[in-house]
């Protein structure tokens, strides 16, 4: 299984500035105010640690779809990575899942469907950038996309797209999060 499995990198050259140098979970921060459309039902979740966080997001991979898009939104350090972590494993990928600097897209295959994991953070030109890596051969290969950081191209997300937002209030608690899911 794991010689099958590749994670591959997609960068573009335009897209240079770090990540903020802010430190992740120990950052006092208010929650998210990320938008939940309010017209879907959404299911709610809590999680008081990143395992929690995983197993919910490899709960929801069990019922994952050829062509679903999931957008995960929250603060930096809400735990979308750990999302997409939780996730992958639930597809049955077993490498490494990350958000590393200057990557716009990684593809991980060799579970029950390909992903494609975008983390939009530094997407400086918004759609345009994103049609600079031809996203949409990605968003309908037949796999799953997992969109970090879709506000930075709103525009280009799917109606059919899943919002997975991730609240945090650090000040509060450092651990606790409440997982909102339309
Ligand atoms: N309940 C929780 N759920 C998820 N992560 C948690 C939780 N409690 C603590 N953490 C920690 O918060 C951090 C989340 O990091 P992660 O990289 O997943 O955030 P992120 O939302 O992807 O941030 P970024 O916007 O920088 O990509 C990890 O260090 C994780 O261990
Ligand atoms: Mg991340």
């Amino acid at each position: 299984m794991a010689a099958r499995e590749k994670a591959q990198n997609v960068n573009i050259s335009n897209v240079s500035t770090p990540k903020a140098n802010t430190p992740k979970a120990n950052t006092p921060s208010s929650a998210s105010s990320a938008s939940t459309p309010i017209n879907k039902l959404a299911q709610v979740f809590t999680s008081t640690s990143s395992d929690i966080t995983a197993d919910i997001a490899e709960e929801l991979a069990y019922t994952a779809s050829p062509g679903d898009i999931i957008c995960l939104v929250g603060p930096l350090g809400a735990g979308k990575t750990v999302f997409a972590q939780g996730f992958a494993r639930g597809l049955g990928y077993t490498g490494r899942v990350t958000s590393p600097t200057f990557t716009i897209m990684q593809i991980y295959e060799g579970g029950r469907l390909p992903i494609y994991h975008f983390d939009l953070y530094r997407l400086e030109g918004g759609v345009e950038d994103l049609e600079g890596i031809g996203y949409e051969d990605y968003f309908y290969a037949g796999g799953v996309c997992l969109i970090e950081w879709p506000q930075m191209a709103k525009d280009a997300m799917p109606k059919t797209a899943k919002w997975v937002e991730i609240q945090a209030d650090f000040d509060k608690d450092l651990e606790f999060r409440r997982i909102v899911i339309s």
